[in-house]
Parts: C-alpha cells; structure tokens; sequence
C-alpha cells in the first residue's frame, strides 16, 4: 500500500473499551493506519472521535481498568506491541518513541524539575553522562524556545507557563531521536511564531532521521501545511485517509466535507466564526453497527442506516468508509 519506506508503525483493527458505571464506551472501533519512515500523518476529527484514545492504547498510557484494549494489533518495527511486557513497553515509551501529551501535567511530574525530568530519559536510553545530559537537555530546552535554557533546568514545572510547559514537553519527546514521535495538539496552546518554530525542528528530525510522525490536530490550516498524509476520525474509526492533497482536493466523505467547510475562507477575513457541523457526534455505548455519521448527514441513504461501510479504495492510497459517491451524487457501487 505504501510506496518507498516501510511502516514504522502498522495499527490494525484497534478497539479500546472503557467500563463505565453506566455500561461499557466504545471509544475505539477497529482503527487501522500505519506511518512510514520520514512520513507525517496528519490526526484531525472532532472531539471525543477518538483520536487521543487511540494513541494511548497503542503505548498502553491508558489506566486498566477502565480501559481494555479489546482487539487489533500494533507493530513498531514489525514487533507486536500488545505480546511485550510492560517493561519492554516502558523503554520504548521514552525512547524509541516520543510522546506529547495534549494535557502536559500528565506527563510532568510536579516534584521534580524539569531539568531532571528531560535528563533521566537521556542517560537511560542514550546512556549520557550527566554533565552531558545536562548541556544535551540545555540545547532541547533552548530549540524549542525557552529563553535562558541552562537556569531554567532547575526550575519546577509549576514556574513554567502552559504553553512553556507543552514546549518542555515536546523537548522531552524529542530527546532520545525518536524513531515514531506521536504529538497530540502539540502546538495548541502556542502562539504561532513559537508554533511556526516547533513545526520546522520536528521537519529538521524528521529529515535527520527519518522519524515517522503522528499529529493530532484541529487546525486544518496547519494539517495542509505539515502532513503527507491524513487520517479522519469519527465515532472511533477511521472514516478518510489519504494524501493530504487528495483529502483537500477529492474529499470523499461528507464528514471531511463539513470539517473543511468549519474552516473561514481568507476571503471572510478575521470576523469569521468558526462554523461548527450541525448535530451532535454519537455517545458510544455500543460499536457502531450502521455508519455513524448517517444521523448527521444530508446524503445519507437506506443503506447507511443498515450496515457501516467498510474503507473503500478510492485510488492513490485514498480510502473512504461511504456508501454515498460524491463522484455521481448517488451509491457507490460497491
Ligand atoms: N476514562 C474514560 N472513561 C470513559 N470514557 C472515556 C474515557 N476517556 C475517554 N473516553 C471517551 O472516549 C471517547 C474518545 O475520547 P478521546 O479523548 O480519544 O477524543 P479526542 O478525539 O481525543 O477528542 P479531543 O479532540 O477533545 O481531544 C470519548 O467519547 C470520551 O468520552
Ligand atoms: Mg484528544
């Protein structure tokens, strides 16, 4: 499916379950992609789709119980993640694969200082010393911006602000030359000279090292510029994904649609409200057995009520999960 590279990283039909008092959420339903080296996959759907979930499960982040992981596989490096021990886990976690967390506090811990914190990782998987850990930790701090790096390491994460915060966490992430680095709305909290920065040393890593990359995000704007490729999420599974020009240019799936439509055109300049998609996103008690989307969606037919569409090759690495053709305007004929 993938010219040049191999997968890095192949997921393939993960589900996650979360039990709850009121009876079982289905946040993951069957998520399948994979990233190549040097590639960016660009994450985008509304919230709770389950893209943040499914990043969790793959490096078992998430607390069982409540979460299960109920199904599917995930290979790093064609070596199946589920069947390692949780110590075996924990070393690639850190290391091999860098981690940014959309809510920085999860990963930081609040007793020690941050300097310590990007240092431990160091000396353990890049076996530094500390004097050398300690500059190698100065230099990250200093790449992502933070003015007066060498001080700065013996301060606690509660002097930092949130977005110097989500910056310490992003230099942890990318501490030990990580082979996969998985951001969750890294760049979020940040204004965007600080974001334009970040965007360009996570291109220089993944030039130097062919680091395969996930970034999850909710602005379009910055997918387009960033991603080779794009995953949509909906419900939890993956509805769209493909070439990020074949997702702008060939959209197939009304979801993607009404997402690209949220975006203001520059010609409605900066008075304009984000559209938001009417309806409300389903609240999964159970794994959706009709397409999910269908309640929400004007092309909608019989059949979308009755059965979920699988993902549909549409060409060029592009698939769809649709029954509706925007191509013809009526079934796909599958
Ligand atoms: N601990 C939990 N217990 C029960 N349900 C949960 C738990 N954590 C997440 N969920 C549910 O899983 C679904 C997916 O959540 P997730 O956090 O992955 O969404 P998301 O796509 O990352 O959204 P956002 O864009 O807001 O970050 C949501 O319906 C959420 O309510
Ligand atoms: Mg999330």
């Amino acid at each position: 499916m993938l010219d040049g590279p191999g997968p890095v990283l192949e997921v393939s039909g993960l589900r996650t379950v979360f039990a709850t008092r009121g009876g079982s959420v289905h946040a993951v339903n069957g998520v399948s992609f994979a990233v190549a080296e040097g590639e960016i996959l660009g994450v985008v759907g509304e919230s709770g789709s389950g893209k943040s979930v499914t990043m969790m499960s793959l490096m078992g982040l998430l607390p069982s119980p409540p979460a299960e992981i109920v199904g599917g596989s995930i290979l790093y490096q064609g070596r199946e993640v589920r069947d390692m021990s949780p110590r075996e886990i924990r070393s690639l976690r850190g290391g091999e694969i860098g981690f940014v967390f959309q809510d920085p506090m999860t990963s930081l811990n609040p007793v020690f200082t941050v300097g310590f914190q990007i240092m431990e990782p160091i000396r353990k998987h890049m076996g530094l010393s500390k004097a050398a850990a300690r500059r190698r930790a100065a230099e990250l701090l200093a790449l992502v911006g933070i003015p007066d790096a060498r001080a700065r390491l013996d301060d606690y994460p509660h002097q930092f602000s949130g977005g110097m915060r989500q910056r310490v966490m992003i230099a942890m992430a990318l501490s030990c030359d990580p082979k996969v680095l998985i951001a969750d709305e890294p760049t979020t909290a940040l204004d965007v000279t600080i974001q334009a920065q970040i965007l360009e040393i996570v291109r220089e890593l993944r030039r130097r090292l062919g680091t395969g990359i996930v970034w999850i995000t909710h602005d379009l704007g910055l997918v387009a510029g960033i991603a080779d490729r794009v995953m949509v999420m909906y419900a939890g599974l993956v509805v769209e994904q493909g070439p990020v020009a074949a997702i702008f240019s060939r959209t197939q799936h009304p979801y993607t649609r009404a997402l690209l439509a949220t975006v203001p055109s520059v010609t409605e300049g900066r008075q304009a409200r984000l559209r938001t998609i009417e309806g409300q996103p389903p609240i999964l008690m159970a794994a959706p057995v009709s397409c999910p989307f269908a309640p929400r969606c004007r092309h909608a037919f019989d059949r979308c009520h009755r059965e979920n569409p699988p993902r549909i090759p549409v060409g060029n690495g592009h698939d769809v999960a649709c029954w509706w053709d925007p191509a013809t305007g009526g079934a796909r004929d599958v």
